[in-house]
């Protein structure tokens, strides 16, 4: 029995093998064969590509004859005279890979969702523009896949899995010597790194958050430009968006070519919000560009004072809770009012893109009322306690007195 499944298996692993055409290419079997690591890598991870799994071998690229019959034949299979490249210029590859992937009807044959549009984009963006212009410093198609083990953006190892993405664009933008003739900057990674959308992509792994790409697109790569910021960033962050678009500052920072959300937020190094952005103290956003007694400057004053205020109401309502809780009461009913006020008190952070006294100072009224509320709660249940600690000493007095006079009661039973 052992022997015939070892025979099955053995069968099943040729098969598997020869219909993957490692038996029957020439290339393969002579460059797996190879001393040089040079040439036998690009053999050493085929079971990954995904241009080996749909059976696209070496001479699709290289060009050349994989006929077996030339395994031991080098000159025969590398013939230029059969259409051999060798190893092509980085700058011809965007064409090579695009002989496939720019024909609809070719790849139509193999994934018909996939889209075909990527040499078209590629020469919108900076790489591509610069590399048309003769500099094949910019990344190529290969710089961001790979060559030899191409995987698509699903898997979890491939060099465009939106996790393993700011890596892949770093190995150029965060080396300052390669980059150092264009006069960019090349701290983009590892302000990202540290950054709110950084550390929730790379450290808690939450895919909702963008990767390098995601803001300035995968082969389109190009800086967004000032208008279309905010349709960035607001693809993920709708309402912010909505209300920015209706705000004062839209057509005033149009005015003065001023990149809306990033104005404020930065780009690479986007932190979580604090309450002190808001209003007119050292870490406002909105004295950067509001003097003081200006018609801005004045909305800041009042919206950040009514945000801190309704802070502080919250935090008044979650101590008094916190007691109650500590002497035993039951608060669930004002814990889930103080979650319902929290939640206003966000909402407040959301409308302060209304960059409108009026409409924040609407948003905020219904929060002040649900705060007021759970302060209410907190002081019934503090009431409730002394109410308890109340009937509790006149029940330990009336106990005392009821003890003592059975005590004398039994004193005088025993004398008699
Ligand atoms: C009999 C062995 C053998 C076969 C068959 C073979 N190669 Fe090679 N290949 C070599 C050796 C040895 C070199 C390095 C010497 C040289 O550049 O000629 C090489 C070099 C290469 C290079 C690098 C060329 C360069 O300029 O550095 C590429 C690309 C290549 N082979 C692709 C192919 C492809 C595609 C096929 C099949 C169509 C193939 N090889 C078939 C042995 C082989
Ligand atoms: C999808 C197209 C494609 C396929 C398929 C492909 N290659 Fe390549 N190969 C390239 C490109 C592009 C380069 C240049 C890489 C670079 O400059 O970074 C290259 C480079 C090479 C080199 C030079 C050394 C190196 O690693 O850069 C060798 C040798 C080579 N290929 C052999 C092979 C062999 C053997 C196969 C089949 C197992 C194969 N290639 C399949 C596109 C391909
Ligand atoms: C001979 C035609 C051909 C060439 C040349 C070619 N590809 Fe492909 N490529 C394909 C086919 C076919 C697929 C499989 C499509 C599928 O199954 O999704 C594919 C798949 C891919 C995928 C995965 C797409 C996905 O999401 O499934 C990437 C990425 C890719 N190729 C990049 C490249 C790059 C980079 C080059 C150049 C170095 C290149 N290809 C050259 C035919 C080709
Ligand atoms: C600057 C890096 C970069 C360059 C250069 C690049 N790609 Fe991509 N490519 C990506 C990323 C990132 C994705 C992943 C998209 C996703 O997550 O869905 C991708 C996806 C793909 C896909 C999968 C289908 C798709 O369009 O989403 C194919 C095919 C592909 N690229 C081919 C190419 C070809 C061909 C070239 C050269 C003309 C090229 N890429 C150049 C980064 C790049
Ligand atoms: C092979 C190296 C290399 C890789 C990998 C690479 N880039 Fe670039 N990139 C360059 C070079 C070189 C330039 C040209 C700089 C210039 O024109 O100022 C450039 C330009 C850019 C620009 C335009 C900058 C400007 O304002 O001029 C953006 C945006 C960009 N890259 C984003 C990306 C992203 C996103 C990735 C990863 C998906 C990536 N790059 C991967 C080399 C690379
Ligand atoms: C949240 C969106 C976002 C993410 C994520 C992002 N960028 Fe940017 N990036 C921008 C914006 C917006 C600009 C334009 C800056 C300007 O015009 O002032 C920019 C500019 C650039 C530039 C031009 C030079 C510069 O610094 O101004 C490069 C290069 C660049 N980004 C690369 C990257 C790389 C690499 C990553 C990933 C590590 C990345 N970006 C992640 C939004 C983003
Ligand atoms: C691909 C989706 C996506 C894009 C694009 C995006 N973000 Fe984010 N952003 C997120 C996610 C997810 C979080 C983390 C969730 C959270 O804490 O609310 C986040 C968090 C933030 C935060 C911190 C929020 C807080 O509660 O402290 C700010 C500020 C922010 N983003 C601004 C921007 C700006 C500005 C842009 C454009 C330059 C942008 N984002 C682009 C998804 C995105
Ligand atoms: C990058 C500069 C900039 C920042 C930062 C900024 N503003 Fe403005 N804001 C403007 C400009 C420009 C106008 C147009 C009117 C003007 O010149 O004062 C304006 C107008 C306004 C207006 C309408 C009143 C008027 O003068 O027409 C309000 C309200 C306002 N801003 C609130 C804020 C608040 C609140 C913040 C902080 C969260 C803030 N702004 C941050 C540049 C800015
Ligand atoms: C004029 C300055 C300014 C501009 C422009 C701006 N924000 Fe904000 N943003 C703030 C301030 C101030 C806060 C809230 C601080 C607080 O009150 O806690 C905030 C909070 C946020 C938050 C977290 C709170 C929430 O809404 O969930 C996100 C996300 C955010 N902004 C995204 C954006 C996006 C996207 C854009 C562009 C459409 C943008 N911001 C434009 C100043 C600005």
């Amino acid at each position: 029995m052992k022997w015939l499944n070892m025979f099955i298996t053995a069968i099943f692993f040729f098969f598997l093998y020869a219909s993957n055409g490692l038996a029957q290419n020439s290339c393969i079997i002579c460059h797996k064969k190879s001393e040089d690591t040079d040439l036998k890598r690009p053999t050493m991870k085929l079971a990954d590509d995904i241009h080996f799994k749909n059976g696209i071998t070496c001479e699709k690229c290289h060009g050349g004859d994989a006929n077996p019959a030339f395994q031991k034949d080098e000159e025969a299979a590398m013939d230029a005279d059969k259409g051999f490249i060798g190893v092509p210029d980085k700058g011809d590859i965007p064409k090579l890979c695009s002989r496939c992937h720019s024909n609809a009807q070719y790849m139509k044959k193999f994934n018909p969702n996939l889209p075909v549009d990527q040499y078209q984009q590629y020469l919108t963006s900076q790489h591509g523009k610069r590399l048309l212009k003769g500099d094949d410093k910019v990344a190529v198609c290969s710089d961001c896949h790979g060559v030899h083990n191409i995987q698509p953006p699903n898997v979890i190892t491939s060099k465009i899995f939106s996790v393993n993405i700011p890596k892949t664009c770093s190995k150029c933008h965060s080396d300052s010597v390669y980059m150092k003739d264009y006069g960019i900057p090349t701290d983009q990674y590892a302000l990202y790194k540290k950054s709110v959308h950084g550390i929730n992509l790379l450290e808690k792994d939450d895919r909702s958050s963008p990767s390098c790409t995601s803001c300035h697109g995968n082969h389109g790569a190009y800086p967004p430009g000032v208008t279309s910021v905010s349709n960035i960033c607001g693809t993920c962050h709708v309402t912010q968006r909505e209300m920015f678009l209706t705000s004062p500052h839209k057509e005033a920072f149009e005015e003065m070519d001023l990149p809306q959300c990033i104005a404020c937020h930065g780009n690479h190094g986007i932190s979580n919000v604090k309450r002190e952005m808001l209003g007119v103290g050292e870490n406002s956003f909105c004295i950067n560009c509001h003097d003081e007694g200006s018609e801005g400057y004045l909305a800041a004053q009042k919206m950040g004072a009514e945000q801190d205020s309704l802070y502080k109401k919250i935090e008044q309502a979650k101590l008094l809770l916190m007691k109650a809780e500590k002497a035993g009461v039951e608060v669930s009913e004002g814990e889930f009012i103080l979650k319902e006020a929290h939640n206003a008190f966000v909402k407040t952070q959301n409308s302060v893109h209304t960059f409108s006294y009026e409409k924040f100072h609407q948003v905020i009224v219904p929060g002040f009322k649900t705060a007021q509320n759970a302060v209410q709660q907190g002081r019934l249940a503090l009431n409730e306690v002394q109410n308890r600690r109340r009937w509790l000493a006149i029940i330990s007095i009336l106990i005392f007195i009821v003890a003592i006079s059975l005590y004398f009661k039994i004193k005088a039973m025993s004398k008699r």
